[in-house]
C-alpha cells in the first residue's frame, strides 16, 4: 500500500493540485467531455484536481502496437498483455511519482462511499482500466494496491467504472463542492439513503409539497427528513440497517412508520 494520505492541514496552492488522478486506458478519449463538465471541469480548470492519461498502446513492444493476446489455457476473447500496461504505469509514475493504484475489475472489492472518502484523502491515485476479457493477472500481483468493482455487472472495460470513481471521489475533495454541507447530508454518509427533496413550484401537476417543509420549523424538518431517510433505507436497502444499526430515535421512528404503513 502506498502511504500518500494528506495531512488535514496540508496547504493547497494553485501550483500543487490537492489530488492527482492518473488514468491508464486504451481509450483515453472516452474521458474528454466528462473531465470538462460541471464541478469536475471547474476543479480541473482551477488546478485543484489534475488528471493525466496514459495509453498502454503507446508502450506496446510489437510493431503492430498490439496490446492483447489470447488467454493461456484457452477460452474466448483476448487478455491485455502485462508488458504494455506495466510500461504505461512506470512511465506515468516516473514522471509524476508513485500513486495509490486501483485496478478496475468486476472481480474486485465493491466500491462504496467509504472507498471514495479514502481516495479523496490521498494525493495521487491511479485507475488502471481493463478491456477485453481482462488484464493479465501479473498486473494485479505486481502493481495493484487494490482491485475495485463498481457493481455486480460486467462492463466492456474499466473506463466507465473509472469515471464513476473519479466523480464520487473528486466531489469529496475539499473545495470541489460549493457547499460543504451537501457532502454530510447525503446518501451513505451515515449509512442511510438520502431523504427526498422538493423545490418550486409549490404545486406541480396537482401534486403539492409535504406541509412540514413549508413550516419553517427547522428541528421538525430535520426530524422528518431523518425519518424519510429511514423509510427509504428500509424499503430499498434494508441491508444497510444491518451494517449501521438503528439509533434510539430511529427505533421510535420505525414504530411511527409501521403505524402509518
Ligand atoms: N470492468 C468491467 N466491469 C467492471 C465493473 N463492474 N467494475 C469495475 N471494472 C469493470
Amino acid at each position: 500500500m502506498s502511504d500518500d494520505r494528506l495531512d488535514a492541514n496540508d496547504a493547497v496552492c494553485a501550483t500543487s493540485p490537492r489530488l492527482v488522478i492518473e488514468i491508464i486506458s486504451l481509450f483515453p478519449e472516452v474521458f474528454t467531455s466528462f473531465l470538462q463538465a460541471s464541478l469536475l471541469g471547474k476543479a480541473i480548470a482551477s488546478g485543484l484536481i489534475a488528471v493525466e492519461r496514459t495509453n498502454p498502446r503507446d508502450f506496446s513492444p510489437g510493431r503492430h502496437r498490439q496490446v492483447d493476446d489470447s488467454p493461456y489455457g484457452g477460452g474466448p476473447g483476448m487478455v491485455l498483455r502485462p508488458d504494455s500496461v506495466a510500461a504505461a504505469i512506470d512511465d506515468a509514475e516516473n514522471r509524476r511519482g508513485r500513486a495509490h493504484r486501483l485496478l478496475l475489475s468486476p472481480s474486485g472489492r465493491l466500491f462504496d462511499q467509504k472507498c471514495a472518502a479514502d481516495l479523496a484523502a490521498r494525493k495521487r491515485i491511479m485507475l488502471i482500466c481493463g478491456r477485453y476479457e481482462g488484464v493479465d493477472e501479473r498486473i494485479a500481483q505486481l502493481y495493484a494496491d487494490q482491485s475495485v468493482s463498481i457493481g455486480d455487472y460486467v462492463l466492456a472495460g474499466g473506463e466507465v467504472a473509472a469515471a464513476v470513481i473519479i466523480e464520487a471521489t473528486a466531489r469529496l475533495v475539499p473545495g470541489v463542492l460549493g457547499c460543504g454541507e451537501s457532502v454530510v447530508e447525503e446518501s451513505f454518509s451515515a449509512g442511510r439513503l438520502e431523504f427526498p427533496q422538493w423545490t418550486r413550484p409549490p404545486i406541480f401537476r396537482e401534486l403539492g409539497v409535504p406541509e412540514v417543509l413549508l413550516s419553517g420549523n427547522h428541528a421538525e424538518v430535520a426530524r422528518w427528513r431523518r425519518r424519510e431517510a429511514l423509510r427509504r433505507t428500509l424499503l430499498y436497502r434494508p441491508n444497510l440497517i444491518d451494517r449501521y444499526p438503528l439509533t434510539e430515535e430511529e427505533r421510535a421512528m420505525l414504530a411511527e412508520l409501521e403505524g402509518t404503513a
